[in-house]
């Protein structure tokens, strides 16, 4: 059966909670064991004591180790991606931090894509470097060949790279990397190859069927879906999981229960959400790049030929529902003003939600990127990224038309005479 058909019922046996069709918020800390012979088992298997093969899964202990809710979100995450095993986790970048250093021994490489994330922009650019973890960038969308010379530069160094790191579509630009390409170069230097598979999962990529070894989500994002909560997830083997999942544990960085139910009601919609935020941003992304004032509009949909178009055709499903693009020729203070003219679509970082939300990568969530790396990657002052949401395309279109109608005939009117039209209105 189809995930969208399983999200109701997957993993979860109403006998288990008095016939409750749902699984209740199992909010507890702790677990009370049937026996104290079950209590020395269920340590021996959490820990691995006994020549534990990995075969037995440990009984519930104590909501920092296991706890259900976070059970049947997790076996639900895994069909999406077809994946074997997933943890999940208190945010996206904790589910990106504990991964990497759960995996990637002390002294080894990460060689990453960038543009990535600014959060993780800054654990690549500063975090690992001050921990002992080198790092090095190649542009995103960049040939195998030039990542296959960059690991063996790594190695050459005597800090081989043991993990490759991609964000693809890349935050904010949308410019895709090729990941069968990047996990064969990966697996080629015994390193594993992770992918942040936050702008277009779970419904139109799946990073596991093309080789990669980790997915890592933002479940804040399109997995939650209302913005009102945060999680992360890794999904990969059992093996990875199991290593990942023992840092987890001692990290203290796995979801809670109330936010694992809220995420088990949002996965029951993911389908509908996600498809219906798609098809407006297929309308938009066409309408932005017929719009004299607009330029550059980053689309997946919008690709007619190159080597984009043949890495999307070859690795996604659909384009998504994020659109970056350029207001022609404008400074900061002039996206700015359209920013803040917009009215309907929120002036908010994050991405995902049922609404629509506008940002300026360059002086909010990149902020962080080094302004020369900024630049090269193609971040520019000029540059607004749209996150689309399910509203009507046609209030969202005449939205972005108003604002972008404001800023062309009154320059110089101010955010406060903008919120003041907006509420007379
Ligand atoms: C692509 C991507 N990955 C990871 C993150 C970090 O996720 P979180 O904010 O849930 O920690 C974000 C946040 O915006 C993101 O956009």
């Amino acid at each position: 059966m189809r995930p969208e058909s399983l999200m109701m019922s997957y993993a979860y046996n109403p006998a288990w909670s008095e016939g409750a069709v749902k699984p209740p918020i199992f909010q507890t800390s702790t677990f009370a064991f049937p026996t104290a012979e079950k209590g020395k088992e269920f340590f021996e298997c959490a820990l691995g004591i006994g020549g534990e093969d990995g075969s037995r899964r440990p009984g519930l202990i104590y909501s920092r180790l296991n706890n259900p809710d976070l059970e049947i979100l997790e076996e639900r995450l895994n069909l999406w991606d077809e994946a074997e095993a997933s943890a999940v986790f208190a945010s996206g970048m904790a589910a990106i931090s504990t991964s990497i250093l759960a995996l990637v021994p002390l002294g080894h490489a990460v060689v990453f894509a960038r543009p990535v994330y600014g959060g993780t922009d800054y654990l690549f650019e500063t975090i690992l470097p001050d921990l002992g973890f080198p790092t090095r960038e190649f542009p995103a969308g960049a040939p195998a060949k030039a990542v296959e010379t960059i690991c063996g530069e790594m190695e050459a160094a005597g800090t081989p790279c043991a993990m490759l790191f991609l964000e693809t579509p890349a935050n904010p630009t949308m410019i895709m990397t090729d990941i069968e390409a990047m996990a064969e170069v990966a697996h080629r230097h015994g390193a594993m190859c992770a992918v942040d598979n936050t702008f277009l999962g779970p419904l139109y990529q799946h990073p596991l069927q093309h080789g990669a070894d980790l997915v890592l989500y933002s479940a804040t994002k399109y997995l939650g879906g209302h913005s009102d909560l945060l999680a992360g997830v890794a999904l990969g083997s059992q093996e990875i999981i199991d290593r990942v999942k023992q840092y987890r544990s001692i990290f203290g960085s796995m979801l809670d229960p109330h936010s694992a139910w809220l995420l088990l009601r949002s996965l029951e919609t993911a389908k509908l959400r996600i498809t219906c935020a798609r098809k407006n941003a297929e309308r938009i992304a066409r309408w932005l790049s017929k719009h004299p004032r607009v330029t550059n509009v980053h689309f997946p949909g919008l690709l007619e030929s190159g080597r984009q178009k043949e890495i999307y055709e070859k690795q996604c499903t659909g384009p998504g529902a994020m659109i970056a693009f350029e207001l022609a020729g404008a400074d900061e203070a002039e996206v700015f003003r359209f920013l803040d003219a917009i009215h309907l679509i929120k002036l908010a970082v994050s991405l995902g939600g049922t609404e629509s939300l506008i940002e300026h990568p360059a002086s909010m969530t990149h902020a962080d990127v080094p302004e020369e790396q900024r630049a090269a990657i193609g971040i520019t002052p000029a540059l607004v990224r749209l996150s689309v949401g399910i509203e009507h395309p046609d209030d969202l279109i005449r939205a972005l038309s108003d604002a972008l109608e404001v800023v062309e005939q009154e320059p110089s009117r101010s955010a406060p005479e903008y919120a003041a039209a907006e509420t007379l209105s």
